[in-house]
């Protein structure tokens, strides 16, 4: 068990090259299930959960290999249907593996993936789905055990809230579906289009990418995937607005600005100015932070998973900010760890006030979530004094050399063991 020690007070200086987005290689490694053969992933983060899911299929009979951010990885040994407790316990999207197993071996036996910490996160809208393409499921000691007679049946699903896997694991399961499959109210985030890209490139027959209606041709078979993950906009996210709580000026690369329509304008009325170019951001806070309201919503709203490391700048402004989030249930836990730090900030329901100080002191905290670490390492950088982070393996889990990454800028901040 690591932590993590930082010495506040040094503005960032240089240039971050992102890495491929977590949310994106997950679904991407899942898909590979769907067809035997060599598939080619580019731009793969090398994280703890992509480790995990990679742990995952060869418990399952893939084979793969890693060549600097290029994966291939070959299913056609596909010799089992069961994707363990132990593992799944350690990463909900494990889930993803129902819809590509079911259209693969029409038999899928996955853990439930139990608690998480920001919320139950029931996956009723991936099983709901399945039922109506013709699965049959049942609860059997902790596992969804689930099978269906040869092919699903296309059908119309619409989903009460726009849920990202759920979305991807209905989309995968639909590509080999007979017969035409629309999903309604889907989510719109940027990996479920890269997703689309992939199984299109496989030879599957999906209209709507973008949308909140995917159109599914159902195909009888498809073929190996060379893809391209997409850029990982939440890391960006988290770069652009830990400039704002420390101060300097960053170049980003290999990203994509299109991803994060939500967030330039707010950074902005907050005075952090952030100008695009192709591939790449600039980002740069020359004047006082001013406090902004934030609403978490489903792409392109304002995205849940920039709500802490957003509460942290806020810390740093000299006003009120109210921070409502609407996704998940219990995604305030790094409100206590940021008391700690001095920071003001009440919780009234789903929503938290944070009454900006100007500033927050140095102490020992405890990460409780992957993105809680995220906005602890955003106060740490900018506070007065040392901050001391346990509980890391959190933040190994969606962030690629975070700690190499910003000390390659300024930052004063290296890893211990704990
Ligand atoms: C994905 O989680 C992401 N994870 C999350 O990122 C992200 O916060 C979330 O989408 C929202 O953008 C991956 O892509 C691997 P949802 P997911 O289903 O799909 C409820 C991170 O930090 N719901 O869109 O699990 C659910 O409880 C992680 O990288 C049901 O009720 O989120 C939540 O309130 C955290 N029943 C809402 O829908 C279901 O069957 C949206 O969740 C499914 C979801």
């Amino acid at each position: 068990m690591d932590k993590i020690v930082i010495e506040g007070g040094h503005p960032l200086q240089g240039e971050i090259a992102i890495s491929g987005a977590k949310n994106a290689a997950l679904p991407l490694i899942c898909a590979t299930l769907l067809s035997p053969g060599p598939h080619v992933l580019e731009n793969v983060p090398d994280l703890r959960d992509t480790r995990t899911m990679l742990a995952l299929l060869e418990s399952l009979g893939a084979t793969w290999s890693r060549d600097g951010d290029t994966l291939t990885i070959d299913t056609s040994g596909l010799n089992n249907f069961e994707a363990s407790y132990d593992l799944v316990k350690t990463m909900r999207a494990s889930v993803l593996v129902l819809g590509p197993l079911l259209a693969r071996m029409n038999r899928a036996r996955v853990s439930l993936p139990g608690g998480c910490a920001i919320g139950a996160r029931p996956i009723n809208f991936h099983l709901q789905g399945f039922q109506q393409l013709g699965v049959r499921h049942q609860l059997d000691q902790g596992y969804v055990d689930a099978s269906v007679d040869g092919r699903m049946e296309g059908a119309t699903i619409c989903f009460d809230i726009p849920s990202v896997t759920a979305t991807e694991n209905i989309l995968m399961g639909a590509v080999l579906a007979k017969g035409d499959t629309v999903i309604k109210n889907a989510a719109r985030e940027p990996e479920i289009g890269n997703l689309v890209d992939m199984l299109n490139g496989m030879g599957a027959k999906i209209k709507g990418r973008g949308s909140d209606t995917l159109l599914i041709k159902g195909v009888t078979r498809l073929k190996p995937a060379r893809i391209r993950v997409v850029p990982d906009r939440i890391e960006t996210g988290t770069f652009l607005i830990a400039v704002g709580a420390i101060g300097g000026e960053l170049t980003l690369s290999n990203c994509d600005p299109a991803l994060l329509p939500s967030l330039y304008a707010k950074l902005g009325a907050a005075g952090v100015k952030v100008r695009e170019e192709k591939d790449r951001l600039h980002v740069a806070r020359r004047e006082p932070l001013r406090a902004v309201d934030i609403k978490t919503m489903p792409f392109p709203g304002f995205p849940t998973d920039l709500q802490a490391q957003m509460m942290a700048l806020m810390c740093f402004s000299n006003g009120l900010s109210l921070i409502t989030e609407t996704i998940f249930e219990n995604r305030f836990m790094h409100v206590a760890e940021l008391h700690r730090m001095g920071a003001d900030i009440r919780i009234d329901g789903h929503s938290a006030i944070v009454t900006g100080t100007g500033g927050l002191r140095g102490a020992p905290v405890m990460a409780t979530d992957l993105r809680a670490s995220a906005s602890l390492v955003i106060a740490g950088l900018a506070a007065e004094g040392i901050t001391e982070i346990s509980r890391v393996y959190h933040l190994d889990r969606g962030y690629d050399d975070l700690v190499g990454k910003l000390s390659r800028v300024g930052a004063v901040i290296h890893r211990q063991p704990a």
